[in-house]
């Protein structure tokens, strides 16, 4: 099998390999079944980068071409002229879902950060909080105090809803922001992302049920749904978060049983729902009785204007399901979160959480709980925010200098990243990301974001891990990347003429 590979033909390598490849798989060279060699092997047999194979296979596996089996590869798909198997059911009206989406996504950006982990490398990447924010030596003396205090207990099995006290003052917390709630509608959890898992399983986990998401939306969240097999319709957002106009053409048409949304700095876009626009949401989903599901993980990283009101905090039909956690504000590694439930679902949520890991752990729980008494964390969050802050005005003014004129970009009230459209005349992120990368820096591409594939030229910075001065660095080996990309699409534009250069597998 030959792949013949041109530097110099302005094609993204990544679509050379996946054009070949097409060819050779209609044409019968490659046969249904067939095992395509791991990215990695045929990364290294082409000396290209292994996300150009991973991107390559992803594209193939979008067109129905070929299939990815966890644990085995990735395979030519049995074409559609086969059989089919038995278990498909066949619809006596049309099925308005989408075909569902094999999500590649996760395998790109798994590669990306651990690129992005090499040393030297200034990676505006991951999600992470900054490391010299964590706080460690608060936690010693948490840890200490809990172990001395509760002994064995604190080591102990104990009940899957959560540690008391912890629910109690996670619930104080949300009184202050006019949440009226109790300990006891609190359902402690492994970070958020588990809120959203379990939430997800009781509200949408059903054979074609379909959950409203933003186009872009969080990675995290795409990962649940594709797992459980649910089908994500994406709604597009504006400067004002989700596009509530739109959402009732998709709610007639899809039936979706939930809505996901992050009104406050959303992740990837940073963008901030106004008031206007959450009041027009309930409005929406109390007349179609859709329950929504509020992911609040960034709220308490503002760096200016006034906080806004929760959806559940305007709630008034509890079709709100409010979750949050500790990994952006204080530390990922304690794996607490936590959701709201109402009183008609709370045993169903509790016993799906003891289900899936019996428990959080109550060593960890009491930590966190002996760390929020203490009274650090108000003067911690103001520390952090003021320094994100200064990292985000860094980012900012960074790009305005270093970027494309054409580039397009938003200020976050708060959160951790900006958005960045760059020209879509020009190269892709993917194509940036490959060039970057030579230049020691990392960003994450707009695309793994996107449940239906778009934002193929939308870059994720986030600013928060980055001194300003690192900032400045790498946004201006960004900017150097882009213009030697543009200028080889020149080059390139420029000689009709090129030999390509020939790699055998
Ligand atoms: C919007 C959003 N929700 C949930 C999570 C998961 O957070 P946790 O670490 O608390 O599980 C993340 C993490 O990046 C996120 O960005």
């Amino acid at each position: 099998m030959f792949i013949h590979l041109s530097r110099q033909s302005g094609q993204p390598l990544y679509l050379q390999v996946a054009d070949q490849l097409r060819t050779k798989i209609e044409n019968g060279d490659l046969v249904p079944n067939t095992r395509l060699p791991a990215s990695r092997v045929l990364a290294q047999k082409l000396r290209v980068n292994r996300i150009t194979i991973v991107n390559a296979y992803a594209e193939l596996e979008t067109e129905g071409l070929v299939v990815t089996r966890v644990g085995s590869g990735t395979f030519v798909a049995v074409g559609q002229d086969m059989p089919q198997s038995n278990n498909e059911v066949s619809l006596p009206w049309p099925n308005p879902l989408p075909p569902p989406r094999q999500w590649n996504a996760s395998l790109m950006l798994a590669e990306m950060m651990r690129q992005a982990r090499q040393p030297g490398i200034i990676s505006f990447a991951n999600g992470a909080p900054a490391n010299e924010f964590l706080p460690v030596n608060e936690f010693r003396r948490s840890f200490n105090e809990v172990l001395r205090r509760d002994g064995a207990t604190a080591l102990q099995y104990e009940e899957a809803v959560g540690y008391q006290p912890l629910r109690d003052i996670i619930a104080g917390y949300l009184q202050q922001q006019d949440i009226q709630v109790t300990g006891n509608d609190v359902l402690i959890t492994a970070g958020c992302q588990q809120a959203l898992d379990i939430t997800l399983r009781v509200l949408a986990r059903d054979d074609n049920s379909v959950l409203v998401v933003e186009d872009p939306c969080y990675l995290g969240l795409l990962e649940l749904v594709t797992a459980q097999r649910i089908t994500p319709i994406g709604v597009s957002l504006d400067d004002h978060g989700l596009q509530t106009d739109r959402l009732e053409q998709i709610i007639l048409r899809y039936r979706p049983r939930l809505i996901y949304v992050t009104p406050t700095f959303h992740n990837p876009t940073g963008v901030t729902m106004p008031l206007e626009r959450r009041r027009a949401l309930l409005e929406i989903a109390l007349r179609y009785g859709i329950s929504i599901l509020e992911d609040t993980t960034y709220n308490e990283l503002r760096y200016q204007g006034e906080a806004l009101p929760t959806l559940k905090s305007l709630d008034t039909a509890d079709l709100v399901f409010l979750a949050g956690g500790f990994s952006k504000t204080l530390a990922p590694g304690i794996r607490i979160g936590y959701l709201l439930v109402p009183s008609y679902l709370r045993e169903r949520l509790i016993t799906i959480k003891q289900t899936t890991d019996l428990l959080t752990s109550p060593l960890n729980q009491r930590a966190l709980h002996a760390y929020l008494q203490s009274g650090h964390f108000c003067q911690h969050l103001d520390q952090v925010r003021m320094v994100y802050k200064e990292r985000r005005d860094a980012m900012l003014a960074a790009i305005k200098q270093h970027f494309p004129a054409e580039a397009s970009w938003r200020c976050p009230q708060g959160g951790m990243y900006v958005w960045v459209n760059m020209p879509t005349t020009g190269p892709t992120a993917t194509d940036l990301y490959l060039t970057a990368i030579n230049y020691n820096v990392a960003f994450a591409i707009g695309s793994v974001f996107s449940a239906s594939g778009s934002f193929s030229h939308a870059l994720r910075l986030s600013f928060v891990t980055h001194t300003p001065q690192e900032i400045e660095e790498g946004i201006r080996r960004l900017g150097k990347a882009w213009k030697e990309l543009l200028a080889r699409h020149a080059r390139v534009a420029a000689s009709a003429n090129y030999q390509p250069t020939l790699h055998i597998l």
